[in-house]
């Protein structure tokens, strides 16, 4: 069984990788390097001893998708390549949404006409109206509403493959909710590298750890919560790439839309996550209090049940794990893979 995985240079994309090829699946890459680097897929081969394809392009390039569906039989596809840093996407929505939606477009069509219809799309908790609803957020809760252009691509991507999905009846996709990824694979060989200054809480602190960063700055200590800091789902990285594997399981045996959340169902403040992430590392991070960072809310996390039934998948790993995989991750590659970054 061949998987294509687009933007398996990535974050997620090259531990789903991990996980597709200790499955025994068949992995062929495709990525354009954007905001990742080829060396994560090279660290896949060594933490699993097995070789994947790779093909450098983007998914907007019709002629590159035709020549992979051509050249292979693609079973499934997971579409993980995107833009994904929230702020940049109030400065540059058009960028956004040209690039998020004509490749899931694109590669959907591309599937379409080689034959190839099962597809599993990296979405997001983002899309959950999350200022009219309260956590834990189930799949049937409210969704809209989004913040901004991000969300809005990760909202108007599940409604064009549901669409694709209603319109062929052998067409199988299932849009994943993921709430918030962390964590590394405890090889300490791959993990999350952002560029420039981090946009997000545990590669921040991480940075911090490692002397990257002065101090971590905690948006705002006045919201209604157990600790006054902004609640998060977050789930170790592992994970997330297992319930991908599951998902494809999933699309073999059904058609149709389906939607699911990949998350723990439990909730942590920001100042736990700076003492847990203290206590596995034994580095203390300096923090300053400072207003809430606009569009943030006070609390959201999942209802992972639906996919505990339907995708036979729950997340096992704790909050321990998840800080002890990102130090080991960023201790031992402390600029991430290609050494100090220009733009520090
Ligand atoms: C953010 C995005 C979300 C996206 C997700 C991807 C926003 C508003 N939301 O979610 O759309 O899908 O990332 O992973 O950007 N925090 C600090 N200091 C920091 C960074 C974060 O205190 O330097 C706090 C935040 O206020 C929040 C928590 O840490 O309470 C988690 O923040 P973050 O990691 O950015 O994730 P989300 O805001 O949940």
């Amino acid at each position: 069984m061949t998987i294509l995985v687009t933007g398996g240079a990535g974050y997620i994309g090259s531990h789903t990788c991990v996980s597709l090829l200790e499955s025994r699946y068949t992995v062929v890459a495709m990525d354009d390097l954007s905001n990742s680097s080829e060396e994560s897929l090279r660290r896949v081969g060594k933490i699993t001893g097995k070789s994947m394809e790779f093909f450098k392009a983007s998914v907007q390039d019709e002629d590159a998708l035709s020549g992979i569906f051509d050249s292979h039989k693609i079973d499934c596809v997971i579409h993980f390549a995107g833009f994904k840093a929230v702020g940049e996407s109030t400065q540059k929505p058009l960028e956004y949404y040209e690039n998020n939606l004509a490749s899931t477009i694109a590669l959907a069509k591309a599937m379409s006409e080689h034959g190839c219809k099962r597809l599993i799309f990296s979405s997001s908790a983002t899309v959950y109206d999350g200022r009219n609803i309260v956590a834990p957020f189930a799949e049937s809760a409210r969704t809209g509403n989004c913040t901004n252009p991000y969300g809005w691509t990760k909202f108007m991507n599940e409604q064009i493959l549901r669409d694709w999905a209603a319109s062929d009846p052998e067409v199988s996709v299932v849009n994943l909710r993921y709430f918030n990824p962390i964590g590394a694979h405890p090889s300490g060989l791959i993990g999350e590298d952002p560029r420039g200054i981090p946009n997000n809480l545990m590669p921040y602190i991480s940075q911090v750890a490692v002397g990257r960063r002065d101090h971590l700055s905690v948006y705002g200590d006045d919201y209604d919560t157990k600790d006054g800091t902004g609640v998060r789902d977050y789930i170790h990285v592992m994970d997330l790439a297992e319930g991908h594997v599951k998902a494809v399981e999933y699309a073999m045996e059904h058609t149709g839309e389906a939607v699911f959340n990949l998350g723990t169902g439990t909730g942590y403040s920001v100042l736990e996550i700076v003492k847990a992430f203290e206590k596995a590392s034994g580095v203390k991070i300096p923090y300053v209090i400072t207003d809430r960072r606009p569009g943030d809310l006070a609390e959201l996390y999942s209802d992972p049940s639906k996919s505990a039934e339907q995708l036979h998948w729950t997340a096992k790993r704790g909050l321990e794990e998840m800080c002890r995989d990102t130090w080991n991750w960023q201790k031992n590659n402390p600029n991430g893979y290609e050494g100090q970054r220009k733009d520090d």
